[in-house]
């Protein structure tokens, strides 16, 4: 439901600013975008490399599709405009944790170019990092870790990514392909971009 502008009063010029959170926490805050089949090893990548950033002394979260679709976003499913309302929420929780200084890890399907966008606009672009985790739909499919792919051949579940509904790769994400790499390799692919950026201070 939408506001209709009346009766709000944001305080968010009020609240303790950002930079603080950060200092306090000698990082940069970031959300690292990850888009990508099901399947493709997003939640896996993800999880190495929060790991990671852990013992190295930053602050993360991880967000995933299949746990934040049994909480927050259980009332949805995955026609587009779902999978939208879906993202635009991830997209402000997203906000929040970037907000309180947090680096932020999401593995979500996000399969449009428009989905995409309405996330990075709500984030902001230059928080927003985008990586694409690139592994062919046979190789998914293969894999089937979930038994999704069978059962959406067999039209149990409809509108699903690569095989019922579309998936729009993105042009000028950071892309990990993923056939040629170890998790590790994958991992550290996108720990070489973004150390530079979330800059831990001593
Ligand atoms: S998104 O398209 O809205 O970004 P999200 O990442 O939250 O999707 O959820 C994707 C996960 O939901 C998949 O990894 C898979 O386990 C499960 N899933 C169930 N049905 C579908 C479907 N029709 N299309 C894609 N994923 C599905």
């Amino acid at each position: 439901m939408k506001d209709e502008g009346n009766n709000i009063f944001s305080v968010f010029d009020e609240i303790l600013p950002r930079g603080e959170k950060e200092r306090l926490l000698k990082q940069k805050s970031k959300v690292i975008w990850m888009t990508g089949l099901s399947g493709s090893g997003k939640t896996t990548i993800a999880k190495y490399l929060e790991r990671y950033l852990h013992e190295n002394g930053y602050l993360t979260q991880l967000l995933d599709g299949d746990n934040i679709r049994s909480g927050i976003n259980n009332n949805l499913g995955f026609s587009d405009e779902d999978r939208t309302e879906n993202i635009r929420r991830i997209a402000e929780v997203s906000k929040l944790f970037l907000n309180c200084g947090v680096i932020t890890i999401n593995c979500f399907v996000s399969p449009t170019k428009a989905i995409r966008e309405m996330a990075k606009s709500i984030i902001g672009e230059d928080d927003f990092i985008e990586v694409f985790i690139d592994t062919p739909l046979e190789v998914c499919e293969a894999r089937d870790v979930k038994g999704l792919y069978k059962k959406a051949r067999a039209g149990e579940i409809k509108d699903f990514t690569g095989i019922s509904a579309p998936f729009e790769a993105p042009e000028d994400a950071l892309r990990i392909e993923t056939a040629d790499l170890s998790i590790e390799e994958s991992a550290k692919k996108i720990i070489d971009y973004l150390i530079p950026i979330i800059e831990k201070k001593a």
